[in-house]
């Protein structure tokens, strides 16, 4: 009901644009950081809730389990485990604090470090709502360029040199480091130790973001920064929602005590979603281990169909590298599109991208990018959503010319 009362003049102010109301999904939908469908273990989580709500459903009469503030202890005692096995992190379940996803991560690590004025270093290219959150804090973001190897070691050394020359001391180096949201690399153990030297010597933190870690085609990762840091100047973000499904809203933070004991000052929610991390917990530790390499056999197949589709129907005018993991492929048109017109005219003949603008600090850099998720569309949506968004380019911007070897003005 929209009454006639009149809410605007007791409204608080700096408030950000009004959610646009949801109307679905588009019918190819290449945007978002969503799974597949198809590869959410549902019997198996069915079991596990089953399991462990008859076990130790009567603790849900307690805020926080059986298990305190920083969230269900076999989850925590779970991730201890795991993140020594695949990250090289070695901490207990009490170095773990249990999020409301990793935004929530976000949040936290930034309500301790941030205020308005503040200055950060990010990668140019990176996760949107890392970016926006920063523009709605008034927090200045310095792009750090990446190349095929990740972040760029000497672009950091000389933001940094920069920065202190004019006595500005950034709050940390934020940086996806692990399959890298949007550009897909993954940072290289020697890089990393540059990076960790770089941080130390000027005294800014780095803030990992591990999100997509596991999802790495031949399973092999460098070591966390957090793992490699001899005087434990990283935080560490990671989440459930790439590895078996974002709507579950599970993240975590790794972080000694000391800045541990901050977050959850500020973390006033009375704990997160608790039969969330009951099922998660139960689950992953019977299954986690041979869930992931399955997943990740699915999603490369789908990146397969996705760059044969981009092949067939661009051609040369669609540049992508070929990523070593992960949901997404960054895309470079040619430079006579105009991204952000392209996503419209996409989304009206149903095909959703992501622009590259709003996943980068650089907006001329990337005029010409665009973002797909593969993850979540079917083989079949891929396909047809590829051909369209073709067709949608080159009514708009000539581009591509040719498809399949066919110039397409010579055909029409
Ligand atoms: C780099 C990065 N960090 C954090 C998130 C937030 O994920 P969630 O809150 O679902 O854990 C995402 C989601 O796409 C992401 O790409």
């Amino acid at each position: 009901m929209s009454g006639s009362f009149d809410f605007a003049p007791v409204l608080a102010q700096g408030l950000p644009a009004p959610a646009v109301k949801w109307k679905g999904s588009a019918k190819y939908n290449f945007i978002g950081g969503n799974n597949d469908a198809d590869q959410v273990p549902v019997e198996r989580l069915i079991a596990a809730a089953r399991e462990v709500l008859a076990r130790e459903g009567k603790t849900l009469a307690t805020y926080g389990l059986a298990s305190g503030p920083q969230g269900y202890r076999p989850l925590r005692d779970f991730l201890a485990a795991k993140l020594a096995r695949t990250a090289g992190i070695a901490c207990t379940a009490d170095d773990i604090l249990i999020t409301s996803g990793s935004l929530q991560g976000l949040d936290l690590v930034n309500g301790v470090f941030l205020n308005r004025g503040d200055t950060v270093l990010i990668e140019q290219e990176s996760y949107q709502g890392s970016l926006n959150r920063l523009t709605r804090l008034g927090v200045n973001a310095v792009g750090i360029p990446l190349d095929r190897e990740g972040m760029r070691i000497d672009a950091v050394a000389a933001a940094l040199d920069d920065l202190k020359r004019r006595n500005i001391r950034p709050k940390y180096i934020y940086t996806i480091p692990t399959v890298q949201n949007p550009t897909g690399t993954i940072l290289s153990e020697e890089r990393r130790v540059e990076l960790l030297k770089l941080s130390e010597a000027h005294g800014v933190p780095i803030f990992e973001d591990d999100c997509y870690a596991d999802l790495i085609w031949d399973g092999q990762r460098p070591p966390a920064l957090y793992a490699m840091s001899k005087t434990g100047g990283v935080i560490h973000i990671g989440s459930f929602s790439k590895s078996i499904a974002p709507a579950l809203r599970v993240g975590y933070i790794v972080a000694p005590w000391e800045m541990l004991s901050r977050m959850l000052a500020l973390k006033t929610d009375a704990g997160s979603g608790a039969l969330e991390q009951m099922v998660l917990a139960e689950f992953c530790a019977a299954h986690f281990t041979e869930h992931v390499p399955k997943l990740t056999r699915g999603l490369r197949a789908k990146l397969d169909t996705l760059m044969e589709a981009l092949n067939a129907h661009f051609g040369t005018a669609a540049e992508f590298d070929d990523p070593k993991g992960g949901i997404f492929l960054w895309v470079k048109l040619p430079d006579v599109v105009d991204i952000q017109k392209l996503s419209q005219a996409a989304l009206a003949a149903g095909v959703a991208i992501n622009p590259g603008p709003e996943w980068s600090t650089n907006k001329p850099y990337s005029r010409s990018r665009m973002r797909l998720c593969f993850a979540s569309p079917t083989h079949e949506a891929i396909r047809e959503g590829v051909a369209t968004l073709a067709e949608v380019c080159r009514r708009e911007f000539d581009v591509p010319e040719r498809i399949a070897n066919v110039a397409q003005r010579a055909r029409a």
